[in-house]
């Protein structure tokens, strides 16, 4: 073994306990300049939403501006692939949805394992979703959309934000229970899809309350139903799809926040810390209260409550895809 000399190692032991204290005074006085929020749908859309008014919420206890940045494309996968190789300096992170679980059965070559390659800071809210159709399509009820989507199969074209987004989740899970085929048209997120369906472009779109409900409320759109098992506060007159004769269909969307595998674990809490105060904040519950979405019990909001969540999200929506014939792209 090669001797180090005495002097070279007393420098290089000073060197280590220098870099170790300016890390933790690094640690103490974490974060110093305003942290990114990468969203990987477009602005204004559901994720975008609740990623803006948590930031605003979060920002206040980090003494730092959270600044959403939308990389969209790929039907959410994009913003979670630059997020894995952004440097784990603890100032960017990603809000993801249930496409962190389907993601993996959708794509041959992700470019990152949504089980690895992050570190997880907490889940933030469940939003239900509502299925809807453009104002003059003729169906005026859920068991009339089945009998006519039925009949017109693939002369209805469905919006979505591409596969990946749980838009095009939904739409899939409809298509099957329905036993029918519609025109897919992928969008950069659900904001313009919804767009698309205001100027009635396309017929279809299943979306979440977060964005939905003031549409829903202004009556510029038609509402079929929910996509929970038993109706939502925000919506009671509504019906779910379940009742409506699709048997057991169900999907609710869950929200959490990533950041790059090797952010310190320092940078982590304290971003957890900012997380668990704002799912308290009377300015973002009420937010999310209104707009249908369910903050999650404490448990869930960990690292530790997210990567077990993600995990079985994982198992249950591989599955489930594997069953309807699905295969990776
Ligand atoms: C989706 O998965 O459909 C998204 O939530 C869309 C969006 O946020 O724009």
């Amino acid at each position: 073994m090669k001797r180090i000399p005495m002097s070279r190692r007393a420098a290089l032991l000073a060197l280590g306990g220098l870099l170790s204290l300016s890390a933790q005074a690094q640690d103490k006085n974490y974060p110093t300049h305003p942290l990114t929020l990468v969203v990987p749908f477009a602005a204004g859309g559901p994720t975008d939403v609740v990623a803006r008014s948590l930031g605003a919420s979060m920002s206040k206890t980090l003494g730092q501006p959270i600044v959403v940045e939308n990389r969209t494309g790929a039907g959410g996968t994009l913003g979670p692939s630059f997020v894995s190789r952004a440097h784990p300096d603890g100032y960017t992170l990603l809000i993801h949805h249930n496409g962190m679980a389907t993601a993996p059965a959708l794509y041959k070559k992700l470019p990152y394992d949504p089980l690895k390659d992050f570190e997880y800071v907490g889940q933030v809210a469940d939003v239900p979703m509502t299925l809807m159709g453009r104002k003059s399509l003729p169906p005026n009820d859920m068991p009339a959309f089945i009998a006519y989507a039925r009949a017109n199969g693939s002369k209805i074209n469905l919006a979505n934000a591409g596969p990946g987004a749980v838009s095009q989740l939904c739409g899939t899970l409809l298509q099957d229970a329905l036993g029918t085929q519609f025109t897919e048209i992928p969008y950069a997120g659900t904001a313009p899809a919804m767009s698309a369906l205001l100027g009635g472009q396309v017929d279809v779109l299943c979306d979440q309350t977060t964005q939905t409900l003031p549409q829903i409320k202004g009556g510029g759109v038609k509402l079929y139903g929910v996509t929970t098992l038993e109706r939502i506060k925000a919506l009671p007159d509504a019906p779910t799809l379940q009742e409506s004769g699709l048997k057991g269909f169900e999907v609710m969307v869950w929200h959490g926040i990533y950041a790059p595998k090797g952010t310190p674990k320092a940078a982590i809490d304290r971003i957890n810390e900012a997380l668990r105060i704002a799912l308290k904040d009377p300015a973002f519950a009420t937010k999310m209260n209104e707009l249908g979405a369910v903050i999650v019990p404490p448990a869930k909001q960990t690292p530790e409550g997210l990567h077990a969540w993600l995990q079985s999200e994982t198992t249950k929506w591989g599955g489930m895809m594997k069953k309807a014939g699905i295969e990776p792209q």
